[in-house]
């Protein structure tokens, strides 16, 4: 997951390959709630391990649910049965709709039947999230329910701690025009009290219908059967009662696979590739979301898949404009939004009144975002229409804490200006999807010389690693630890039995043998380990004898040739910092920040001689100041690559500085290199 403030995506060029989608997040949260209101135990495979899932598995243990983690993606729930071991609790719900309202209802039910009483509550933006019909239709059956904030919105007390009777003669009533969520809440919880028939009548046009699907085809893997008149009247018979299935397998995200299926179809295929599959999601979902799929090939796009696969490939391009009514695929609108950038003409997206209730108001965020990147948005209450950019600018995307939002703007990469883009705060995407642009990475290529590369150079012991290290943090960005290459030849030599002294290396044998060693390195970086052979070398590269071994052998030609393409292919998406002495000479020239550090070699010495204290290796600052001004001497002063500023590298002495306040520099020289406005 990316927890930086932004991330920059460079511009991509085609995209190939296969991924596997998280767990849906509507069928996750029901299923857990489901799992927990049942008699037995019930396992839940490839469950959605995101923060929504998460607010809900606390909110089941801390209502006395037992939860067994099996392993990342498997969760064990030991149903409650009809019991109620936890009479008052506190439950924080974050910003889950589908815990939120769920909960609601059910604990409304059984806070009134076992005279319990429970707060619910969640984020800011919880609390402006309607929930007053779901409460109006509850305390029709005579739940007591307090609004502890402002009326009509989260945060609520459910139960009032002493039983109540509950009115279950009359149909209940609940409004189908803002959530369909109410409606599922009720679904889910009236089981829980069905000692007779209990009716629901929905007031007004029922939206999103597709999730009441959902619910229902749930509802009875776990035992119950609602008789469905229409979409106006839904029966739950008396005497239903949850039963655990025992297993239940969690579909793959079908509104997470419309950023791969819009990817599908406006990236041109990356080659050797034949387009994007993805698994664990299928034409045979039980998910409204799929649906996207015939809006995509509305658009052009080229979809085939069976019951759990899908495969996309770009067919009509530019992509064909539309004018669809969405009420059937929310969430995955929000993508068509996107994809209408790519399409010759205005589409038109209608029937979308529920985006302003989301995350965030989703017709607002999006129309100020596509208008940045330059298309012309008209709103409207419960519309919005797209007419792409004539003239496509670098846009900051702000994500509204919406999830949705910076997925579905990652698509925007594809510009045929080729601008970068930045998505603001891409942690929010761990609502439904923590690793979406890791995913995205692993299918999509930029040309390597559109991802950017940070280049800091110079001598030994001037706080290049620590510096490249905390930038690239900030920025998101992979490190290359050149350095590192060289020691492990040393290393590498020393383990074949090859001397590496100055008098050895003159040998042109010994050089061409030390070069072959160098051009099959059999490195590996794992998890921050450096392997060599698969034998963990961390620690043995890190040594003072490494570094001289290494400042040697790389002032041979052979070597450093060899090194040349390993380098090089460290440049991946989203970008690299690269530290050395000659990455902005030799390995990156076209880099678009080089930076050139130094500090006084009595400064290098001491800091060297701390972090080495600090390893318990034992040092003599002396030694070390000898030792680096020989280094200096033979890093500058060799024929090949030798250690220079790049000409158009910025230097930074930082002697008298503070790591931090050398991060925040080359940061701020960063940012200087970026085409967004407002930098
Ligand atoms: O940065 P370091 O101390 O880990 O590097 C060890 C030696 O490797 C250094 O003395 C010179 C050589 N080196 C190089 O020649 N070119 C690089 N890009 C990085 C290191």
């Amino acid at each position: 997951m990316y927890a930086t403030p932004f991330l920059d995506l460079p511009p991509l060029h085609s995209a190939g390959g296969t991924v596997n989608l998280p767990g849906s997040k509507s069928i996750s949260n029901r299923v857990l709630l489901l799992a927990a209101l049942s008699d037995g135990d019930t396992t839940l495979h490839d469950l959605l391990d995101s923060d929504d899932t998460r607010v809900m598995l606390t909110a089941l243990e801390t209502l006395g649910c037992t939860v067994s983690r099996l392993d990342d993606q498997c969760v064990k729930v030991r149903g409650l049965g009809g019991t109620l071991p936890v009479r008052e609790a506190r439950l924080f719900l974050g910003n889950a709709g589908t815990a939120m309202r769920p909960l609601t209802a059910a604990l409304a039910l059984l806070a009134s039947t076992h005279g319990a009483t429970f707060e619910l509550s969640g984020i800011p933006r919880m609390h402006e999230r309607p929930i007053g019909d779901l409460v109006d239709a509850l305390r029709q059956l005579g739940c007591p329910i307090a609004y502890l904030g402002h009326e009509g919105y989260p945060p609520l007390r459910v139960g009032t701690g002493v039983p109540v009777p509950l009115h279950l003669q009359a149909p209940i009533r609940v409004r189908g025009d803002v959530s369909s969520q109410f409606l599922t809440a009720l679904l889910l919880a009236l089981p829980l009290v069905a000692t007779r028939d209990v009716a629901i009548e929905v007031v007004g046009e029922l939206i999103s219908k597709p999730y009441i699907d959902i619910t229902l085809s749930l509802l009875q893997r776990f035992g119950v059967n609602v008789q469905r008149e229409g979409w106006q009247r839904f029966t739950i018979p008396a005497g239903s009662r949850y039963r655990s299935p025992g297993d239940v397998h969690v579909e793959g995200d079908a509104s997470s696979a419309s950023y791969f299926i819009a990817l599908g179809a406006i990236a041109p295929a990356t080659a050797g590739h034949d387009g994007i599959t993805i698994q664990g999601v299928g034409l045979s979902s039980i998910q409204g979301d799929i649906r996207f799929v015939e809006a995509a090939r509305a658009m052009g796009a080229d979809v085939t898949g069976s019951a759990n696969q899908l495969h996309i490939r770009r067919g009509a391009w530019p992509l064909k404009a539309i004018d669809l009514d969405c009420n059937h695929i929310p969430d995955a609108a929000m993508t068509l939004a996107v994809m209408a950038l790519y399409a010759e003409g205005s589409s038109t997206l209608r029937n979308i009144a529920s985006w302003r209730v989301k995350e965030t108001d989703r017709i607002a965020a999006m129309a100020c975002e596509l208008r940045k990147l330059g298309a012309t948005v008209e709103e409207q209450e419960d519309a919005i229409r797209i007419t792409p950019p004539r003239t496509w600018r670098a846009a900051r995307i702000h994500t509204y804490d919406d999830h949705r939002v910076a997925m579905c703007f990652s698509l925007a990469a594809f510009n045929p200006a080729r601008l970068p883009l930045r998505i603001e705060d891409p942690k929010c995407v761990a609502k439904t999807f923590p690793d979406f642009f890791e995913t995205l990475f692993s299918v999509c290529e930029a040309r390597p010389s559109d991802i950017p590369v940070i280049c800091i150079d110079g001598p030994t012991a001037s706080g290049k690693g620590t510096l490249a290290t905390a930038v690239a943090a900030a920025l998101g960005y992979h490190v290359l630890d050149s350095g590192v290459l060289y020691r492990l030849v040393g290393l590498a030599a020393e383990r074949h039995g090859l001397p590496t002294d100055t008098d050895a290396i003159s040998r042109p044998d010994v050089a061409a043998q030390l070069g072959a060693l160098a051009a099959t390195l059999p490195v590996r970086f794992e998890a921050g380990r450096v392997l060599l052979a698969g034998e963990d070398v961390t620690d043995a590269v890190r040594t003072e004898s490494a570094g001289m071994a290494a400042s040697r052998v790389s002032a041979l030609p052979q070597v450093r040739r060899a090194l040349l393409d390993l380098q090089r292919r460290f440049r991946t998406l989203p970008g690299l910092v690269a530290d050395g002495r000659d990455m902005g000479t030799v390995i990156f020239p076209d880099a678009p920040l080089k930076v050139f550090l130094t500090a006084d070699a009595e400064q290098r010495a001491q800091r060297r001689h701390k972090q080495l204290i600090s390893k318990g290796i034992p040092a003599r600052i002396e030694d070390l100041l000898a030792d680096i001004k020989a280094r200096d001497e033979r890093d500058t002063s060799r024929q090949d690559a030798p250690l220079k500023p790049a000409e158009d590298a910025y230097r930074l002495d930082n002697s008298a500085q503070t790591i931090e306040q050398s991060v925040q520099q080359v940061l701020a020289w960063w940012q200087a290199t970026r085409p967004f406005e407002g930098g």
